[in-house]
């Protein structure tokens, strides 16, 4: 159903932030292709995770590609903070701000973007944006918490992302986030997803070696 590379992307939000640099360590030896990083500003989303520094801290770290996801009300205000640090950034298209200046504004700093879509959010939101994103984010749980279950009815967006993406002649990657495991991974990538991005199902496993491999090899 899709051409693209699988891509699991450990989810930093669910490590033991005690010791920061050895659990991303701990997740690249276990396979992870990318870090992921969930920025939360406390209006944008209920919660509030970390910023700049920890995304820094990570990335004197890292030896793979950062995924920085910007779940903040004002992205285009935030997003050159993590521009040093960050290999692809990830907008929400749900705030009210310019999306396609931010998105053009991104890759014109020689980062890849990305666009999220939250649950409630319809899928004509993204669709006049899809031929300048390189990753669609489906969200697969409301933004804001780890350790939240699967919603099976997101699907459909990233089965029509899918389909666009085919007839449109588009290369973006269609990513997942928010309680994949490996029964949910399976569905999400029988849908069309290729970046399946993990917080607990990999960071609290008892062998996350296992259970990225499990993603990958579905
Ligand atoms: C939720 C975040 C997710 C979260 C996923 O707002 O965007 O990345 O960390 O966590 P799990 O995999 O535990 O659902
Ligand atoms: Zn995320």
């Amino acid at each position: 159903m899709n051409s693209k590379p699988i891509i699991v992307a450990p989810s930093v939000l669910a490590c033991d932030f005690n010791y920061l640099g050895a659990e991303c360590e701990r997740m690249e030896k276990a396979g992870a292709d990318w870090l992921h990083l969930d920025v939360m500003d406390g209006h944008f989303v209920d919660n509030i995770s970390f910023g700049p520094p920890i995304v820094q801290s990570v990335a004197k770290v890292a030896t793979v590609p950062l995924d920085t996801h910007l779940m903040v009300e004002r992205p285009d205000h935030f997003f050159p903070r993590f521009i040093p640090y960050s290999s692809n950034i990830t907008i929400h298209v749900e705030p009210d701000y310019d999306v396609g200046n931010t998105l053009k504004s991104i890759r014109a700093a020689r980062t890849t973007c990305g666009l999220a879509i939250s649950p409630p959010t319809l899928f004509e939101k993204v669709e006049q944006f899809l031929d300048q994103i390189d990753l669609l984010l489906v969200m697969t749980v409301n933004p804001g918490f780890g350790g939240q279950e699967f919603m099976e009815e997101t699907m459909f967006k990233v089965k029509r992302a899918a389909a666009l993406r085919a007839r449109l002649g588009l290369d973006f990657h269609i990513a997942v986030d928010g309680g994949i495991h490996s029964d949910t991974a399976a569905i999400a990538r029988a849908s069309g997803a290729n970046v399946l991005v993990a917080g607990t199902g990999v960071f609290r496993a008892p062998d996350a070696a296992l259970a990225i491999k499990e993603l990958r090899d579905l």
